[in-house]
């Protein structure tokens, strides 16, 4: 099952909620950001949905200096509940899956604070190209000067878990959703994938190559991009490698408002490297996104 059932499911599928909240992307963006020192930081979890950056036992942040901000208002609540110190906005911006009923104009709201850090764990992977641009351009401007934004993709060829699976994750995606629609031609799907740059699946059946079908209203809508186009996409971003066996591989943005430059005096690293070593999520945590 994927988040956005969770959320816009049956009531089976949303009553499976407090059992599948998946963490880890803490400790994620910690190994990502070369384990900074987050003391005092403010930080911007875009499309955090209920927090699960706060529930990793990873997580050093002071609740206080964590704002979330999101589409779905009962994620929200929910991590209000569990973290009522935090700052928790709704952002009623249309996503095709997650809120087909938003404004597609929306623009991020003002918080009034300058972010050292905003990330964005498996929230591109949900938008369209247009709506990654805009929405990344948006966030940096909310960026404190030298403060980093970092947001996950999925390459749809690679495979991210070599230790887990032997296909690429588009193909590893494509084999989930056959479980439940084995009319769904796998095979074919990833044939007219080849030498793609970038594409779309959309519902587990509609397949666009080299596009992202425009992100019509639909359950579950899924964005690759290959490390080739990511890179060419935003071209002075640092891009790396997934890690802590997660599926995910990270756009690392560093400086604020104005063109884009890396930071001249980077988030202080903290004494507690060396970094641990990765950790095995299960196919769910680590790919349900
Ligand atoms: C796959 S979930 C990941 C949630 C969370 N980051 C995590 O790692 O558990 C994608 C999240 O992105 C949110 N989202 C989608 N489009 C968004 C947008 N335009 N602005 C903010 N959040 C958005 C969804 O509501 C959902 O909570």
């Amino acid at each position: 099952m994927e988040e956005v059932h969770r959320w816009r499911g049956t009531e089976e599928e949303r009553a499976t909620r407090p059992r599948s909240i998946k963490t880890g992307q803490f400790a994620y963006f910690d190994r990502q950001l070369d384990r900074p020192d987050w003391r005092g930081r403010k930080v911007l979890d875009f499309g955090g949905n209920e927090g699960g950056l706060l529930l990793d036992p990873e997580c050093v942040l002071d609740p206080a200096d964590y704002y979330c901000l999101d589409v779905v208002p009962e994620a929200l609540e929910e991590g209000r509940r569990r973290f009522p110190e935090a700052h928790w906005m709704h952002y009623d911006r249309y996503n095709c899956s997650f809120n087909p009923q938003g404004n597609p104009n929306e623009p991020i709201h003002d918080l009034g604070v300058a972010f050292d850090v905003i990330v964005a764990y498996s929230v591109f992977t949900h938008t369209t190209r247009a709506e990654m641009h805009d929405l990344v351009a948006q966030l940096r401007a909310r960026l404190a000067p030298n403060g980093v934004l970092a947001f996950t993709f999925i390459d749809p060829h690679r495979n991210p878990l070599p230790d887990s699976w032997n296909v690429g994750a588009l193909e590893w995606r494509l084999g989930r959703f056959r479980m439940t629609d084995p009319s769904i031609d796998v095979e074919g799907i990833v044939k007219r994938s080849e030498g793609s740059e970038w594409c779309a699946l959309v519902d587990g059946t509609e397949f666009f190559p080299d596009s992202d079908g425009d992100g019509p209203p639909c359950m579950s809508y899924h964005v690759y991009y290959t490390v080739e186009r990511m890179q060419a996409e935003f071209p002075d971003a640092e891009i790396r490698p997934p890690v802590n066996g997660e599926m995910q591989h990270c756009c690392v943005l560093r400086g604020g408002p104005g063109p884009l430059r890396r930071s001249a005096k980077p988030l202080q690293s903290s004494s507690f490297s060396p970094a641990s070593p990765g950790r095995t999520t299960s196919d769910d945590a680590a790919g349900e996104r």
